[in-house]
């Protein structure tokens, strides 16, 4: 390849390189260029245009250089890496030399060294310019704005040098020279180094332990810290392309260069359900830079957290909420903040939990002085723009449905957490229990009840069967089967440290509870005005107002916040949020003085014709007590949708009948303890009939089908928690659709046990799509229960392995209704293709069996091959990027020779060569029935092709055959001619991306127009 070739051939990775940085990475390169002449000043002035995204600058560049040739194309991946190495130009020739004829010309072949001296005395040399009559006001205004970095401006002013013809380049040249030669990089200056160690240690103290929960114990993330699964979110999949899996980042990937959303923005966003371990990710991550471990391409990061953030309510400007907010510079601000400024590639800032922050996303309000202070909202939004500290790379985190469209726009790169994987729960109970035999018995307790297990995902939960660890071990009642169970167990567990005398019961008894009822209620009444509010951290007076007492605070519950503002107490917070909707749940279920009707809003669930009313005269709705802002209605009716699904599912959980006898005894009406269960029931299966009306009717032909709002998946859950067959039986009664779609839903293994509760009692069997989830093995066998009322079960991307299939298939062999499996893009391997081979031979009603980019090779496709051939039922077998090979490819066509039903066969992508083709071929022969046979991506080459031209004359089922992206030639075309010609059956041949000419690609269009090329 000639140089201009590897250039073209490179240009992805040259963008890639050229906005990897930031804009002070693109203009050093620049520089380079203009020193060493590859660009013209027109040139240079073309690619400096102000607002144009960074991306579309370095695609102009490279046109720009590229039709300059072969050395400039040089020139280029020189500067890149010049700019890269950030090394020190070279030395400034002497006086003599720089007093030449032409001062402007010097100006720019000296450029990198220019810059780099002038950098800190902008200023300086700018006000003696003016003094001088060189520049005007106007002119120094300009350069000095605080948008800039120094380096940004020292560029300015040279380029104004350049198209000025009063002296100034002269005076600069001399000037500059005069100018102390900066004796190392400005990050060396003490002030820095002092303030980077300030902060490190800031930083590494905040992330050394997890919360101190109940004080009782120091958990040293270093020591617990177990990796949990992170996926990349993958651009929306091309149509009619197959998708690969989505990527699993490492932590440390999370600023790596590829998989960007949009190029120019800076942030980071890290997405996951509460308890997903959003929180102890970013932890990590501080702990990982402030220990020198990791990340230190950054030279300062700065945490926050959003929920305490929202609680500044003065003005606030950059530099106030990096020092007076996160860590004060003892000395030098002024140059620490300048240095920040100037360097925003070497910032981080970090973000958590932007579900917490009260303010939606806007991007209306620009605000890009970071002198200049804004309301905390402005100052939040314009960071995550980039119109402050515009490089400075970002990391938020969220739960999903805070997450908006706007905010996507100024997203670089968007992960999901997704929890622990079955590996990660072992070794994170194995790091908690080093002492010996109790990660074991733990991991068996798990292993034996799937509910429990499915829960552990959440690495949340995983941290409760752990701290539980003896009640789970001991417990003689069975194990807890619902998120409310799980969390009664650990509120048992708190109340038996804080009252050890009744430790002897071992279970969660009335008068255990009974005995801190007040302090339950006070936290209760406390984390639901939190959720009406989006207050999560309380401060002293906060709790003084909900009449919680250093008492109610001895039980553990409540937390000092983590990040501390400096100067400030620490405010108190839930252990987790989760614990807050709990507790809130707990007082709505046996508070003295809740009328019953304001559960409605829990569940968004108001009665019929109530609304407009309500809307026009909400105090007319407050029953009860008597401040209508702090009403329970409403603050129900301002918490956030999110939380109050998490309390919903609680308070159905509460109000069960596993736990009615518990709660019965604190309650001091009986009667209100029936209400409320009886508007929780009423408000589950409204809100759930609601769902189903606003299904639209199905289209002619088609079955009905349901996607999944939001919500459904937590109306289904709560359902799970209140355990009630019959209300599950009364909530599907009416639903009736075909086809019921769950596809990117975050259904993970707890979601799966729910579903299967209530959809079981499905009248109608349907297609149940949970694409694009977390199922895993785990929840596939959750699903069990209900697999016999699915007609077809779609699982694409849910990484499930053999263990997964092998139950599922198990159970589905006495499962009449379940006629199709699509597995696409799991961890499937030849492991259990002798589940599959059994499911094709016994059930002969089975119709569709897709197991596209799975790890099967020719081993599991003999095994396959000898089910199918005992079954006369299949018409659909996807087989699309495995690594069946030619010996698959044998043994499968040799047992479709004779097969009397399927009509689609893909073999995409599995290496098959000639010898599998002849295979084929002589299925071809024989076979009556296919009718369509994708090949495409193999390695058919012209003999393979004559083979399967061989087949096809003695065929008459198929209709299209796929052989696009092969090595075929003209000579293997002319034999499919050959073969088309006596041929009426086929009627597409496909053969895009062979190796034909484009002269042969016209002929042999011509001659028959059934080639597709
Ligand atoms: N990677 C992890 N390793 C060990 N424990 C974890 C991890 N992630 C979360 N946890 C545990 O789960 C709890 C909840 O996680 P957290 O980060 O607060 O979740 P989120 O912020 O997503 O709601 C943590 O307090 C911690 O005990
Ligand atoms: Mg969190």
């Amino acid at each position: 390849m000639s140089s201009l070739e590897t250039f073209q051939a490179q240009r992805t990775q040259l963008v890639g390189l050229l906005v990897s940085g930031s804009l002070e990475g693109f203009e050093s390169v620049l520089d380079w260029l203009l020193s060493w002449e590859v660009l013209s000043w027109e040139d240079y002035e073309g690619l400096r245009l102000q607002g144009q995204p960074l991306s579309h600058l370095a695609r102009r560049l490279l046109d720009t250089v590229w039709n300059k040739g072969s050395w400039s194309c040089e020139k280029l991946v020189a500067a890149i890496q010049e700019a890269q190495a950030d090394c020190q130009p070279s030395e400034l020739p002497a006086c003599q030399d720089l007093r030449s004829l032409h001062p402007a010309q010097d100006l720019q072949r000296h450029r990198p060294a220019l810059v780099r001296r002038l950098y800190s005395h902008v200023g300086t040399v700018l006000d003696l310019a003016q003094e001088q009559g060189f520049v005007s006001q106007f002119e120094c205004d300009e350069i000095k704005l605080p948008i800039f970095t120094s380096s940004q401006r020292a560029r300015r002013l040279l380029d104004l040098a350049t198209v000025k013809v009063n002296g100034l380049a002269a005076f600069l040249l001399q000037h500059i020279q005069d100018l102390p030669a900066p004796s190392s990089l400005p990050f060396e200056a003490t002030e820095c180094k002092k303030y980077i160690s300030k902060l490190k240690t800031t930083v590494s103290a905040q992330a050394r332990f997890l919360s101190t929960y109940d004080g009782a114990e120091n958990l040293c993330l270093e020591d617990i810290y177990t990796e949990n699964i992170l996926e990349l979110r993958a651009e929306a999949a091309v149509a009619g392309a197959p998708q690969k899996s989505p990527a699993t980042l490492g932590l440390e990937e999370i600023f790596s260069t590829h998989g960007h959303l949009n190029e120019d923005a800076d942030t980071v966003l890290v997405v996951g359900e509460a308890g997903s371990g959003k929180s102890t990710l970013l932890q990590r991550l501080h702990l990982l830079w402030a220990t020198g471990q990791d990340f230190q391409e950054f030279l300062f990061v700065f945490p926050f957290s959003c929920r305490q953030l929202q609680c500044v309510a003065k003005p606030l400007s950059v530099r106030s909420l990096l020092f007076e907010h996160c860590c004060w510079p003892d000395v030098g601000q002024q140059d620490v903040f300048q240095f920040l400024l100037d360097h925003p590639d070497r910032v981080l800032l970090t973000f958590d939990g932007f579900d917490e922050f009260r303010f939606r996303f806007t991007d209306q309000e620009r605000h890009c002085s970071p002198m200049d202070p804004t309301s905390v909202q402005t100052l939040l939004f314009n960071l995550l723009q980039g119109n402050l500290l515009k490089n400075a790379r970002k990391v938020l985190t969220s739960r999903p449905d805070a997450v908006s469209a706007f905010l996507r726009k100024y997203v670089r790169m968007e992960c999901h957490l997704k929890g622990f994987s079955e590996e990660g729960i072992e070794l994170y109970l194995r790091k908690r229990h080093p002492e010996p035999g109790v990660a074991d018995r733990l991991i068996h307790l798990l292993q034996a009840t799937s509910a429990l297990h499915g829960m552990c995902h959440l690495p949340v939960i995983s941290w409760m069967v752990s701290k539980c660890h003896q009640e789970l071990l001991l417990q003689s009642r069975g194990s807890p089967k619902t998120t409310t169970d799980m969390y009664l167990l650990i509120l048992q567990h708190f109340l038996m440290h804080a009252c050890p005398s009744d430790a002897a019961s071992h279970s969660l008894g009335p008068s255990l509870l009974q005995s801190r009822l007040s302090t339950l209620l006070h936290l209760g009444q406390l984390a639901l005005w939190g959720l009406g509010m989006c207050c999560y951290v309380f401060s002293a007076q906060q709790l003084q107002a909900a009449q919680v007492n250093p008492d109610d605070i001895s039980l553990g519950f409540l937390v000092r916040a983590q990040s501390v503002m400096p100067g400030c107490a620490a405010p108190l917070e839930f252990l987790h949020i989760t614990f807050q909707c709990f507790f809130a749940a707990f007082y709505l279920v046996l508070s003295a003085d809740m009328p019953t009707a304001s559960l409605r809003h829990l569940f968004n669930c108001r009665r019929p014709g109530s609304l407009p009313l309500a809307r026009l005269l909400p105090r007319l709705c407050v029953q009860g007590s008597g401040h209508e802002d702090n009403s329970v209605t409403a603050l129900l009716q301002k918490a956030e949708q999110h939380n109050l699904q998490i309390t919903a599912a609680f308070l159905a959980g509460l109000l069960s009948q596993e736990h009615w006898d518990l709660l019965a005894e604190c309650q001091v009406s009986r009667k209100a303890l029936l209400q409320r269960r009886a508007c929780a029931r009423w408000c589950l299966a409204r809100s759930l009939h609601k769902h189903f009306q606003s299904i639209p009717p199905a289209l002619p032909g088609e079955a009905k089908s349901m996607h999944a709002l939001p919500g459904f998946v937590w109306l289904i859950r709560s359902l799970y928690e209140m355990q009630e067959e019959r209300l599950a039986q009364e909530a599907v009664r009416k639903l009736d659709v075909g086809h019921l779609k769950l596809t990117f839903c975050s259904v993970g293994p707890a979601e799966c046990a729910a579903l299967a509760f209530v959809l079981r009692h499905l009248r109608r069997p349907v297609a149940l799509q949970l694409d694009y989830n977390s199922v895993g093995d785990i929840g596939v066998e959750q699903l069990l229960p209900c697999l016999s009322v699915c007609k077809a079960l779609y699982l694409r991307d849910n990484n499930i392995s053999d263990r997964g299939i092998c139950k599922l298939i198990e159970h589905a062999l006495h499962c009449e209704q379940l006629q199709k499996l699509a597995l696409f893009n799991n961890k499937l391997t030849d492991g259990c293709a002798h589940s599959m081979a059994r499911l094709l031979a016994c059930k002969q009603n089975f119709l569709a069996l897709r197991l596209g980019n799975n790890h099967i090779t020719a081993a599991g496709a003999q095994v396959l091959a000898q089910g199918l051939r005992e079954n006369a039922s299949l018409q659909f077998l996807g087989f699309w990027g495995n690594k069946v090979g030619d010996e698959g490819a044998q043994a499968l066509a040799e047992a479709l020779g004779d097969h009397q039903s399927l009509k689609w066969l893909s073999l995409v992508g599995n290496s098959i060569g000639s010898v599998g083709a002849q295979a084929l071929a002589l299925m071809l022969e024989k076979n009556v029935a296919l009718e369509e046979l994708c090949l495409e991506e193999n390695h058919l080459r012209d003999e393979g092709v004559c083979s399967l031209a061989e087949g096809l004359k003695r065929n008459s089922s198929l209709k299209v055959l796929k052989l696009s992206n092969n090595g075929i030639t003209y000579l293997g075309a002319e034999a499919l001619l050959q073969a088309l010609e006596r041929n009426a059956t086929i009627l597409e041949v496909w053969l895009r991306g062979n190796s034909f000419s484009l002269e042969e690609t016209e002929k042999l269009s011509l001659r028959d127009t059934r080639l597709l090329l």
